[in-house]
């Protein structure tokens, strides 16, 4: 392939209905981030993308929680992410909203495009509607029972409980979440990207080609989408948040989200060069075969990604599209799935609360960990041991000790290279030059093929490389004896040092700002990790100082029990029934063949050595029995005596404990919390019949 003239860089517009968590920057922020600072490094010409998705469902969801506009809600995300991916240093190019006018026109007339190039199929489909809300309802905003694990929290798009994707008519008992009433099936009319038929297209064929040279996890997910057969998919809603679909009878519809979205990428290109006063140029970014596009992305989003946003764009014309789409893997959280809903979170903003001005540990730890080819996992135990053993043990501590030593011996001049002349040393010494080589070259591979975490780990080689080279020659102790020698090896050392800063600036930009300091290094271009000399001889380089503060037992103590506190929030609230499947049916005369009776509990007493078991006396009427029931974990004996419960009264006799049991109650009860006795409303004689 032939080397591309500019790159396009895009991150996935997050959705403005929620701070921004470790999974969000671990998944997607970061890696492009690390990845446009290795391409700016090296010279590129990089543009780097990235904005709010303000519009769809999530958003109104949000509104209807907080109790305000959606609106409302979008201008206080907007401004919080954008200040959380500053703070991190991700240095977006622009960082737009699908708010903006600009995105609005630019959404509409891509979307009129197509429209008129007859693209879509328009169809009536019959749609949930919410008679009392007097609106269609999103997907999201109709939930009832998963038809294939009885979940009764399913969503009209999908159940989470065990991943189905549904169809809302799908829903058994559908509810609308605006009014809690079932809806109606209304007739509606909506325009569909016809992917089936876009999928057998030349242009769509010879494109997906591109997948080949794919991570793994893209290709497989894409393969199966493929495999399937593409289905048609609505690219209009019947909402009133999102951008209004811009053609005659369409009034009261917005465009997908998912339609809008990605044309955000191109919008906030658009306003990006209108703020240069370049108003033409972001074509040439879209437009011009010699840019590369890439997307960066989470797993959730491939889909969009590799296959609808390319038909958007190739139905179009006149765009480029996308030669690499790395998607990352989930990041999980101390054994759980990261969760906005259920506060289960490390969010950036209140990390950098409680770790001011310690952006670049995180930002290590997160590329150490991150979830390029399967799911990886964030502890805070891990964290505090790779940033003390390897940033502030490896790294640190061999960047401190090269700077202390020259301020020590040179007063804080770097020393001339009069060379080495005893073995040993000549040997050390091209030790530690033939691994800085190496660790470079495999660093400069890893990157290109956008493999960051293992090129991170050849940064941290590095440093691991001088450190050895310190052990190895004791400059501490040959100052005595062969002070010339020093010179040399703390020449040399500081040149590896120079080179680490280089490293540091694309993984840990913060670190490198102050190395780039302190050394008083002005050309920090990524080709500088081939030449031998960085910083001169007779350069002042400033007083060291501490890169890092290890992480303290107590600091993660206190992020531990912050979750647990979380946790115990969300076990203490009740969790919603899980719906068990319906039994086959029975006919009225198998249900009459159970004899259910009132009873009164006479007397109610615990089963030696059986935690759950309860031994009662109940009056029947006509006869007393005794009845072992496992209720004693949900009532104390004595709030038993008296009360009216139903009896199964002619179950056959068993013996439990060697006691017989002569009859079963009746308890209503999910498979957690509490069970209660199914008792009747009034007092009644005991031996009534239960029909
Ligand atoms: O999953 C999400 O958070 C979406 N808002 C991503 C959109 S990416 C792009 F299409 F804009
Ligand atoms: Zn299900």
């Amino acid at each position: 392939m032939t080397e591309p003239k500019r790159y396009l860089i895009t991150a996935a517009l997050p959705y403005a209905n929620g701070p921004v968590h470790i999974g969000h920057l671990a998944g997607c922020y970061l890696p492009a981030d690390t990845y446009v600072r290795y391409l700016r490094a090296l010279g590129k010409d990089v543009v780097f993308i990235c904005g709010s998705d303000e519009h769809g469902v999530p958003i109104t969801i949000k509104a209807k929680k907080e109790g305000v506009s959606p609106q409302q809600v979008v201008d206080k995300y907007h401004q919080i992410m954008q200040d959380a991916f500053r703070d991190f240093g991700i240095d977006f190019s622009f960082y737009g909203r699908t708010s903006s006018t600009v995105h609005h026109q630019t959404a509409a007339e891509f979307f009129k495009n197509l429209y008129e190039n007859k693209v879509f199929v328009e169809e009536v489909t019959r749609q949930y509607f919410d008679v009392e809300a007097g609106q269609f309802l999103a997907d999201r905003y109709i939930t009832g029972t998963c038809p294939r694990c009885g979940n009764p929290s399913a969503y009209g798009d999908q159940c989470e409980k065990c991943g189905t994707s549904l169809n809302p008519t799908d829903l058994i008992n559908p509810k609308s979440a605006l009014s809690g009433n079932t809806p109606v099936l209304k007739e509606t009319k909506n325009w569909f990207l016809p992917m089936g038929e876009i999928q057998q297209s030349e242009a769509f064929q010879s494109y997906i080609k591109r997948f080949e040279n794919w991570k793994s996890n893209i290709k497989g997910q894409c393969a199966s989408w493929l495999n399937e057969g593409l289905q048609s998919r609505a690219m209009t809603r019947d909402l009133d948040w999102g951008v209004p679909v811009p053609v005659e009878g369409a009034e009261g519809k917005v465009l997908y989200v998912w339609f809008d979205a990605p044309i955000g990428y191109i919008s906030a290109t658009k306003e990006y060069f209108d703020s240069l006063g370049k108003p033409e140029e972001w074509k040439t970014y879209w437009q011009n075969e010699e840019t590369s596009l890439i997307h960066f992305i989470g797993k959730d989003n491939i889909v969009f990604h590799a296959i609808i946003f390319p038909m958007m764009l190739m139905t179009h014309g006149g765009y480029n599209l996308p030669v690499n789409v790395p998607a990352n893997e989930f990041l999980n959280l101390e054994g759980d799935k990261i969760s906005t809903s259920r506060n289960w979170a490390v969010w950036l903003h209140e990390y950098l609360m409680d770790f001011p001005g310690r952006q670049d540990e995180l930002r290590y730890v997160l590329t150490a960990i991150s979830p390029e080819t399967k799911d990886s996992e964030f502890t805070w135990k891990d964290y505090q041991t790779r940033v003390n053993s390897e940033l502030v043990s490896i790294f640190g501590n061999f960047v401190n000790r090269v700077a202390v030593l020259i301020h020590k011996y040179y007063e804080g001049l770097v020393p001339d290279s009069p060379g080495l002349i005893d073995e040993k040393l000549v040997a050390a010494n091209a030790v530690l030059e033939r691994d800085i080589r190496q660790s470079v070259t495999k660093m400069n591979d890893l990157l290109d093929q956008v493999r960051l975490r293992d090129a991170q780990a050849e940064w941290i080689n590095i440093a691991r490389a001088g450190n050895k080279f310190l052990a190895d020659t004791e400059p501490w102790k040959l100052i005595k004896t062969d002070p010339e020698s020093v010179k040399t090896l703390l020449f040399n050392a500081l040149q590896v040092c120079s080179k680490l800063a280089i490293g540091a600036s694309v993984f840990l930009p913060k670190t490198a700002e102050r190395l780039f300091n302190m050394f008083g290094l002005n050309n920090r271009s990524w080709n500088m990790l081939d030449e031998e000399v960085l910083v001169h001889s007779g350069q002042r380089i400033q007083t060291p100082e501490i890169l890092y503060k290890p992480v303290e037992d107590g600091e993660i103590e206190t992020q531990l029990n912050r979750l647990a506190e979380i946790k115990k929030v969300q076990e203490s609230v009740p969790q919603k029934a899980t719906l068990h499947e319906l039994k086959p049916a029975i006919t009225y005369e198998d249900f009459d063949k159970i004899d259910l009776r009132v009873g009164r509990v006479l007397e109610a007493e615990r089963v030696p050595k059986a935690d759950k078991l309860l031994k009662l006396t109940v009056d029947l009427g006509f006869e007393k029995r005794t009845i072992l029931s496992g209720i004693a974990e949900y009532y104390q004996p004595d709030e038993l005596v008296g009360k009216l419960v139903t009896v199964v009264a002619n179950l056959a006799p068993r013996k439990i404990r060697g006691i017989e049991s002569q009859g079963m109650l009746l308890m209503a009860g999910n498979d957690f919390g509490k069970l209660y006795s199914v008792s009747p409303e009034k007092d009644i004689e005991p031996g009534s019949v239960v029909k």
